[in-house]
């Protein structure tokens, strides 16, 4: 990796706007109607104060973690982002080569640009994960998960807060959605179902698959029944990300799921919705360590991720922090993550303790 200089995540993110063009920008840093829910997931965690343990001895301290059953050097991933190559032409390339190099699993979204046979391919053994957006075709959804657990996939990560898109005022004064520019369409070109029920070929006018992608992307008559069923065709993890209510994490785990993502889609979905970190505590509190709770929305420190992890979170996922890293390629991924990792090595000695683990009996104070 040629190393680039400290970024503070402000930093990264005015870096992204001054390279980007705008409705590109503005897709990945916005959030619906007035972003009150965007500016909660980032502010909520201004409510919480560690209270920290001093003479414990911290000389070597230990980050690494597991995820879903996976060794990580880290307790944090990276979560899915759709449509990479609106930020760097190697778009999920370049992510899933950081990743890899840095050992923190990626979790590929539906709407990649490049499929997920060929992220796979450049990532070797590497961890990854795979975000489905259930298509509105069972078969097509069936499909998606079977190319996953083909190309080494360690879980299935189903988006639930996305039956339709949320109301996102900047895109719609933008005229931007990347599906409409062709991208993101990686996983669906090469779908053998899809194909067939589209009618769609290799020669096919792109403006043709763009519509019958369109046309089946959400799904929004999804229940837990479809779940179940899901529950009965694979083996790999289960993991219901957009959960911020204790009930919907109760049947989580009542259907059989192995973990949740406590997640509102980073304030792009449902603006006015809980911030996902004043949703955590009464989760943690229902889910009483039944099944992984992942966490996600607003994470742009390390202490922000050993925050969560004191609350109850067994693991983070972040979002836009690593998006702007990609203005600058697979380095920008690169340094976004070590600069992470360092960062929560620093504070978790800071706050007394040595290994992640012992994060849950770490005092926080609201206040
Ligand atoms: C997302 N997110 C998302 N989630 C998902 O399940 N599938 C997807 O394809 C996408 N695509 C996507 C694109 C962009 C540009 C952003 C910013 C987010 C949501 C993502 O996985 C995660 O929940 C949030 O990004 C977490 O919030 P922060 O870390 O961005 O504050």
């Amino acid at each position: 990796m040629t190393q680039v200089g400290f970024r503070s995540p402000e930093q990264w993110e005015q870096m992204a706007k001054e390279q980007l063009d705008k409705g590109a920008f503005e897709y990945i840093q916005s959030g619906a109607g007035v972003e009150d829910t965007l500016q909660a997931n980032i502010n909520g965690f201004k409510k919480w104060h560690i209270v920290p343990r001093v003479l414990r001895n911290v000389a070597n301290v230990d980050s690494s973690s597991t995820i879903l059953g996976l060794k990580t050097s880290a307790p944090f991933a990276l979560a899915p982002v759709g449509f990479q190559t609106i930020i760097h032409p190697e778009g999920e390339l370049a992510v899933a080569k950081a990743a890899a190099a840095e050992n923190v699993p990626y979790t590929v979204s539906t709407v990649s640009t490049y499929s997920m046979e060929e992220i796979a391919e450049v990532m070797g053994d590497a961890p990854r994960f795979f975000q489905l957006y259930w298509p509105n075709d069972e078969d097509i959804a069936l499909s998606f998960v079977r190319r996953a657990e083909q190309s080494g996939y360690s879980a299935i990560f189903i988006t639930v807060d996305t039956p339709m898109l949320g109301w996102r005022e900047q895109d719609k004064s933008n005229k931007y959605f990347p599906l409409r520019k062709a991208q993101g369409l990686g996983n669906y070109l090469v779908d053998p179902v899809f194909q067939e029920k589209a009618r769609i070929t290799p020669d096919s006018d792109l403006e043709v698959v763009i519509k019958e992608v369109a046309s089946r992307l959400f799904n929004p008559s999804l229940t837990w029944e479809n779940i179940k069923w899901l529950r009965t065709k694979t083996d790999l993890p289960l993991v219901i990300k957009g959960i911020v209510h204790p009930d919907d994490a109760k049947l989580a785990v009542e259907y059989g799921m192995d973990g949740i993502v406590v997640s509102n889609h980073g304030g792009r979905q449902l603006d006015g919705s809980i911030s996902s970190i004043d949703a955590l505590p009464a989760i943690v509190e229902t889910v009483q360590g039944r099944i992984e709770i992942v966490f996600d929305g607003g994470v742009r420190r390390g202490v922000d991720v050993i925050k969560a992890l004191a609350l109850g979170a067994n693991s983070v996922l972040i979002g836009r922090l690593y998006a702007y890293g990609l203005t600058d390629g697979q380095d920008g991924v690169e340094s976004v993550i070590a600069q992470l990792k360092e960062e929560v090595q620093t504070v978790l000695a800071l706050t007394g303790e040595t290994n992640v683990k012992s994060l849950q009996q770490v005092t926080l104070k609201s206040m």
